[in-house]
């Protein structure tokens, strides 16, 4: 058996039948908001991996650092046979759990929307370990997933502080369906970005290189290429402002005059004032109680949590309860 398989589980239109969707319910409303999964597609996950090298964006680095020290401790706690990833992109930290699994894992299981991220990711693991089978997917995973039959236990990675882009009550009812995907003896591993002072904040989701901005415009792009848009990039710009009531940081693109972008496809005109913002996505930052409580909600023991040396970052071991 080929050691890669890739499961699209979304049908080959849904991505844009959502995305239509999407745009119109978000471009129509007041204030407009747009939902963060379109900023990755192939550019967008590009852009990602160039922010995660930026010497501003921390996260990366400080998870990185929490996966190589405690990868053994995490694989002898959970004895995972399968590991699954939500929102897997590159894969690059999760070598360390792989390779503390190996060779009893049986199977990795990398979950994503951008099919070019799974591929590209996939190569590059098998090709320095060939005892390795990889099982893709191609998936949303606030949409309820039906993971293939591997072996148990088996442990859910959701790293990156990605659980921070859903808003509150999204966060529950994605919690829920992790739980849904456990039996007794499986683990969920949870990375989260910690609440620290704003400007180390702001600066991580505002570089000076600008690579954070043209990652945050890209959505406009996938709008124009997949919807017949017309928006210029160069019309908004990037903003990223940290909300300390709610603890989030709130990326938006603001309209730097007024115009007005075509949506073709939708038979839509999108009118801005001067000024105006449109929300394309919030990322939370959590402390510890707030983890465990909203693990807990969910049926989630919090039995485990490491921070790295700063205690910028946070990785969370919860079993299902
Ligand atoms: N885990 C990686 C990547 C984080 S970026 C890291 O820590 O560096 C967020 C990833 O989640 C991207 O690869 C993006 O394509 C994916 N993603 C975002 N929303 C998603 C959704 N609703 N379903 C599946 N994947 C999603
Ligand atoms: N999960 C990442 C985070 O919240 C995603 C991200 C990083 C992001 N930088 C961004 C999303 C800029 C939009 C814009 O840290």
């Amino acid at each position: 058996m080929s050691p890669f398989q890739l499961t699209r589980t979304l049908a080959p239109d849904a991505a844009s039948a959502d995305l239509r969707a999407d745009v119109l319910h978000g471009l129509t409303r007041t204030p407009k908001e747009l939902p963060p999964k379109w900023f990755y597609d192939a550019r967008g996950s590009e852009l990602f991996e160039e922010i995660t090298r930026l010497p501003e964006y921390y996260p990366t680095r400080a998870e990185r650092e929490i996966l190589a020290a405690r990868a053994p401790e995490i694989a002898a706690a959970t004895g995972a046979r399968t590991l699954v990833e939500l929102g897997s992109g590159s894969s690059e930290k999760t070598r360390f759990l792989i390779d503390a699994l190996l060779p009893g894992l049986d199977a990795y299981v990398p979950v994503d929307v951008s099919e070019s991220a799974l591929t590209g990711a996939a190569e590059a693991l098998l090709a320095e370990r060939p005892g390795l089978r990889v099982h893709a997917l191609v998936a949303d995973f606030t949409r309820g997933l039906a993971l293939p039959g591997t072996e148990g236990p088996r442990l859910v990675a959701f790293l990156g502080g990605t659980i921070g882009n859903l808003l509150p009550a999204e966060r529950r009812t994605f919690l829920r369906s992790v739980r849904a995907m456990l039996t007794p003896g499986d683990a969920l591993l949870l990375g989260t970005d910690l609440v620290k002072d704003e400007a180390t904040l702001v600066a991580a989701y505002d570089d000076a290189a600008g690579v954070t901005a043209a990652f945050n415009k890209n959505v406009l792009a996938v709008i124009d290429r997949e919807l017949g848009g017309d928006a210029d990039p160069a019309d908004f710009a990037h903003v990223a402002v940290w909300d300390p009531e709610r603890e989030w940081i709130e990326m938006r693109l603001r309209a730097r005059h007024a115009l007005a972008v075509k949506i073709r496809d939708l038979d839509l005109v999108v009118p801005f004032e001067e000024g105006e913002e449109v929300r394309t996505e919030v990322s939370a930052k959590f402390r510890q109680e707030g983890v465990r409580d909203e693990l807990a909600a969910a049926g989630l023991e919090l039995a485990r949590w490491w921070t790295d040396e700063k205690g910028r970052f946070a990785l969370s071991l919860a079993t299902a309860r």
